[in-house]
């Protein structure tokens, strides 16, 4: 994360001490480097520039405004897995014709507006799904362009809850049954069959599966071609992880190198979904603590960012490391980081060696995807400030709630709608 550094004791994001962002907007805040994100879609961009590609970014990772707004004006497309994301995508200058529409559960009226709008794909999961788009497309007077999103059935060695290209995965479409869905879909009228998808897990550290996935959407690619189904594009999914700790993630180089190798010659265009690749290492979350507090053998640092904030560390007991924003010459002590929500799941972080006082500020670093876009109002808790960091400039691109914005939705209806 070189968007965040030390300068003396200081923590810095590109030329900004995070103490100043905290005094300035509060905690807990997300924070975001924009040459982070420039970084890391121009790796992707040069790796896989000499052929026809589109990176779709998956923006369930990262869905600000401002963020979505970044990648378009590097020319950016999107992957999306509901009409509330698209429609972000457009809030935010995106085009149309780069939008992907992944998900296994796309409603009749979701499949409508995106019609409406023009994307430039469907993802299809079933074969059910296929029947209801050739119905709305047909009302609609239109043709709708699909991918199916086949289940390649290789394992992405991840976490159970993130990997989601084996056979008894919700996702996509049987590989045994992929065939009899194209000749299905070539045959309904408001269809236009363009191309093929997968998207196997997310978080590998090693590209083999992903290399894998493809050579096996290839070979089904050329069994269409015999049977008169030409295709138009491969799309890889998302899924290359980043380094939290120690992990050693694929270079995204040598990832497209295997890419172009097996794509030479076929006259199929590329495209890529990735999410947590492009924004993981690019944001922190900021937040500071409360108390120290001495357990029966144990130290907590009772932080005021929690579960509700970033839920990954409590959810798929995912590590990410906690820096303190102005480092001490202090003692080092192991202390669990946890929030101030009522359950004992609430942690960020578990034995950790800190030299830290109360009032402290510290980083979780690797924020940046999965983040914001996962957190919630549990315990009635507003989300956090995000701020978008340039140089030495540093704009807040979505504000704090405030706990009239929580009660919204209910206040007019207290005493019943009669
Ligand atoms: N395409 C599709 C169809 C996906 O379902 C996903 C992620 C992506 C692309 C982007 O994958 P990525 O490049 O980010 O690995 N909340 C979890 C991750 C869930 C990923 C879901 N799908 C976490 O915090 O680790």
């Amino acid at each position: 994360m070189q968007a965040f550094q030390y300068q003396d004791r200081e923590l810095f994001v590109e030329d900004v001490p995070l103490a100043q962002i905290a005094d300035t907007f509060g905690t807990p805040c997300y924070v975001y480097a924009e040459s982070a994100l420039t970084q890391a879609y121009s790796a992707y961009s040069n790796a896989f520039a000499g052929i026809d590609h589109l990176v779709c970014y998956a923006l369930k990772a990262n869905s600000n405004l401002a963020v979505i707004r970044h990648f378009a004006s590097l020319g950016s497309g999107f992957d999306t897995v509901s009409i509330g994301e698209i429609r972000r995508v457009l809030a935010a200058g995106g085009e149309a014709g780069k939008i992907v529409f992944s998900g296994v559960g796309k409603s009749a009226d979701e499949m409508r507006q995106a019609l409406e709008i023009g994307i430039h794909c469907f993802n299809v999961e079933s074969v059910n799904e296929l029947e209801r788009l050739n119905r709305v497309a047909g009302e609609a007077g239109k043709r709708a362009p699909i991918s199916l999103r086949v289940n390649p059935n290789v394992d992405a060695r991840t976490h159970p809850y993130i990997s989601t290209g084996l056979k008894n995965n919700k996702f996509g479409i049987a590989y045994e049954q992929a065939l009899d869905t194209y000749r299905r879909a070539a045959a309904l009228p408001n269809l236009n069959v363009i191309g093929i998808d997968c998207h196997i897990g997310s978080q590998l550290t090693d590209a083999t599966p992903l290399i894998d996935a493809l050579d096996r959407l290839l070979v089904l690619v050329d069994q269409l071609g015999e049977a008169g189904i030409r295709l138009k594009h491969v799309d890889i999914g998302g899924g290359l992880g980043i380094r939290y700790d120690h992990e050693t993630p694929p270079d995204v180089a040598a990832y497209a190198a295997a890419i172009k190798q097996r794509l030479a010659g076929r006259g199929l265009s590329l495209l890529l979904e990735p999410g947590r690749s492009l924004v993981g290492n690019a944001g922190v979350l900021l937040t500071r603590i409360e108390y120290l507090k001495q357990g029966d053998g144990k130290h907590f640092a009772i932080v005021d960012a929690a579960m509700n904030d970033l839920m990954r560390p409590s959810y798929y007991q995912a590590y990410h490391q906690i820096r303190p924003v102005t480092r001490r010459d202090d003692a080092v002590a192991t202390y669990d980081v946890v929030g101030p929500v009522c359950e004992s799941s609430d942690f960020l972080g578990k034995d950790r060696e800190l030299a830290v006082q109360e009032g402290d500020l510290l980083a979780v670093m690797s924020a940046g995807a999965y983040g914001a876009t996962m957190s919630s109002n549990y315990n009635t808790r507003p989300r956090g400030a995000e701020l978008l960091v340039s140089g030495d400039s540093v704009r807040l691109v979505r504000a704090r709630e405030t706990f009239e914005q929580l009660i919204a939705n209910e206040i007019g209806l207290l005493d019943g709608n009669d």
